[in-house]
């Protein structure tokens, strides 16, 4: 740990301190980003009326989880040294652009990075603060086993979306994705512990024709005991996801190796909705992905291709002797 001795070193100034004030300013209230890329969160101190001295100050940078866990410490700063934490441990520094600029720069954005960052500027005599969200561009996707549906607890369901590259999404970002559209009968689990379901086109079955679109929730449920489906969020993929050119339709082991033989992955589903988004994938050939299900990604509906409206057609988990085409992933 650092010695933050601050206060001792400037006791003898807090008479001519008087009356100065500190001030921390956030500029933007919301930053969007994608998983993978570098981004700042803008943060400045100043003092009124303005100081020539230079004041020793410690900066801090915490995270605030979007689910009402416990702060996290991200960064914390004196002089010319700092120290970052957990997750953040040499993925994080302070900007110092200009006078007072303490904005906190992320390399390499992880999809469980989203939240809100207080930027806290404590000088011995004061500490102010103020906060800035950081939110991941990215895709909400409902997820089922081959089991069928309400097969999750909350801890399987968190891994379910790991396992698909991604994460077990927020409400903000399954309230974001209903209001681009998404529309799903099937309640799932989301980060905060609530299951929930998004209807657009109200009807019977999914909460009744008379009630307005909208997240439908069943509040916070039994972690351990109750079932559902759930929401995953997978953002920006670096590396390339395509439909695999191959002579032949292939069964599922023959579809992973084949891949293999490529230098490549079998593809996971978080990486098809990923590539489906951000790459603009679309291809009318159901494909075997990672986990065992067929699905074809999309953009530009048309004719013998599903519905309407752009999206991942999913087909369920058929019988690994059965022979399709396959997607892959290949890291670049
Ligand atoms: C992010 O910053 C790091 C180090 O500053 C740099 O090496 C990397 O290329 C940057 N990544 C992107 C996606 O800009
Ligand atoms: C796939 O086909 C191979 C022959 O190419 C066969 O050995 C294997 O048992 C089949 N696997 C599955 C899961 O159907």
């Amino acid at each position: 740990m650092f010695g933050f001795n601050v206060c001792l070193h400037l006791f003898p100034s807090l008479v001519y301190f008087n009356g100065v004030q500190l001030h921390v300013e956030t500029i933007a209230t919301t930053i969007t980003a994608t998983q993978g890329s570098n981004v700042t969160l803008p943060c400045r101190y100043f003092y009124q009326p303005y100081l020539i001295a230079k004041r020793k100050t410690r900066v801090k940078w915490s995270r605030l989880p979007s689910n009402g866990g416990p702060d996290t410490d991200v960064l914390v700063a004196i002089g010319h040294h700092h120290r970052s934490y957990g997750e953040f441990k040499g993925r994080v520094h302070l900007r110092k652009d200009s006078e007072g600029d303490v904005s906190l720069i992320i390399t390499d954005l992880r999809l469980l990075d989203t939240g809100k960052y207080r930027c806290e500027v404590i000088d011995g005599l004061e500490d102010e603060s103020s906060t800035v969200e950081l939110e991941l561009r990215g895709v909400v996707f409902p997820y089922q086993p081959k089991e069928g549906r309400y097969k999750f607890s909350f801890e399987m369901s968190v891994q379910a979306c790991e396992e698909q590259d991604a994460t077990i999404a927020t409400f903000d970002q399954l309230y974001s994705a209903w209001e681009e559209g998404l529309d799903w009968c099937n309640a799932g689990w989301l980060a905060d512990g609530s299951v929930q379901y998004p209807i657009t086109m109200p009807r019977e079955p999914c909460g009744g024709i008379n009630m307005a679109p909208g997240v439908r929730s069943y509040g916070i449920r039994h972690k351990q005991e109750e079932f559902y489906d759930v929401f995953c969020f997978s953002s920006f993929i670096r590396g390339n996801i395509y439909y695999l050119h191959h002579p032949q339709k292939l069964n599922f082991t023959e579809a992973k190796m084949a891949c293999e033989q490529e230098g490549a992955h079998i593809a996971k589903v978080g990486q098809l909705y990923a590539a489906w988004k951000f790459h603009s994938l679309d291809r009318c050939d159901a494909g075997w992905l990672g986990d065992g299900s067929l699905r074809y990604p999309i953009v530009f509906p048309r004719a013998n291709c599903g519905p309407l409206e752009p999206g991942v057609r999913t087909f369920g988990f058929p019988d690994k002797n059965q022979k399709h085409g396959v997607y892959c992933y290949k890291m670049t």
